[in-house]
């Protein structure tokens, strides 16, 4: 019998599609959660807290495989590290994890507190994983789309919706990644693999225009200049892909605004 590969943070949005694509390819599956959830045939949660370090040696016992998705905005080398720990404690499974494109290059100084602290956690968390003795594969995947989705949902409840000037962003699609994740899990522990970006770089200010053209909403946009080093290199887009998409098959082809036609059920004009 093989062992279930277990997805951490398989109840989020990203682990969720993991979840998914493992069980249609005939695998089992354990998923850890702070939640209970009802298991099934293939498919078994089980409860424990990677901050506090609940239940997480049950988790990896007997496993093989992990993908770890499981992510918080300020948690995520301290979880990262209670993985790895109960994980070398049971023997040597393959870790692929899933960070953030732009950690290598985005310095991680001022905006303690701004989203750019992100860039610092995930780099410390990659590090925990690259130096923990165990076999490991690194994607680093740009934002999701959904992850935008949210972004352009909550600016735009101010009647002036504020937008960085001079940001831009290049949005996956989150099935895109889980695909990426299967794959890499499914095969030899790599290390830093090619990262993977959605097929077009936008300029915030699309990004946002393009959702409320395809919401049928006006808003009046209000460019942000945002100073100091880390947006300076962000604007020059330390946190896009360095290299394109790959055509032939591992680069993404969904693009955000097949994503919002999808997604709100309406179709996206340009000209509207
Ligand atoms: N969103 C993006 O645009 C993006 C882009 C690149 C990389 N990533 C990375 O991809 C990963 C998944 O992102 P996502 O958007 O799918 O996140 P998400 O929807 O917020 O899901 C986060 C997951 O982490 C789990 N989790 C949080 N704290 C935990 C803890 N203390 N112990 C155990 N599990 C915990 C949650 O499980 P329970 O709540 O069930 O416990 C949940 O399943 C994250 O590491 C994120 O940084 C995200």
């Amino acid at each position: 019998m093989t062992a279930p590969i277990l997805v951490t943070g398989g109840s989020g949005t990203l682990g969720r599609r993991v979840v998914s694509d493992l069980r249609a390819g005939g695998h089992d599956v354990r998923v850890l959660s702070r939640r209970s959830h009802a298991s099934e045939e293939g498919l078994v949660y089980v409860t424990g807290d990677l901050l506090t370090g609940e239940g997480v040696d049950a988790t990896v016992a007997g496993i093989d495989t992990i993908i770890h998705c499981a992510g918080s905005f300020k948690g995520d080398v301290k979880m990262t590290e209670t993985l790895v720990r109960a994980a070398s404690r049971v023997g040597a499974p393959h870790i692929v994890f899933i960070s953030v494109v732009g950690t290598d290059r985005v310095p991680v100084v001022g905006f303690g507190r701004l989203p750019f602290a992100y860039f610092r956690n995930k780099q410390g968390a990659e590090q925990v994983i690259a130096k923990s003795g165990l076999p490991w594969t690194t994607l680093r995947a740009t934002q999701f789309h959904d992850l935008f989705l949210i972004v352009a949902r909550g600016l735009t409840k101010l009647p002036l919706t504020p937008v960085f000037a001079g940001f831009r962003f290049q949005p996956v699609d989150v099935d895109e990644v889980a695909a990426r994740l299967v794959e890499l899990a499914l095969g030899e522990p790599a290390g830093y693999v090619a990262d993977l970006g959605g097929p077009r770089v936008y300029r915030m200010v699309d990004l946002i225009k393009s959702y409320l053209r395809v919401a049928h909403r006006r808003r009046v946009l209000v460019p942000i200049w945002i100073g100091g080093k880390t947006a300076r290199v962000i604007r020059a887009g330390g946190n896009l892909v360095a290299t394109p998409p790959d055509p032939a098959g591992t680069g993404s082809r969904k693009t955000w605004e097949a994503f919002l036609t999808e997604r709100l059920g309406q179709r996206y004009t340009a000209s509207a």
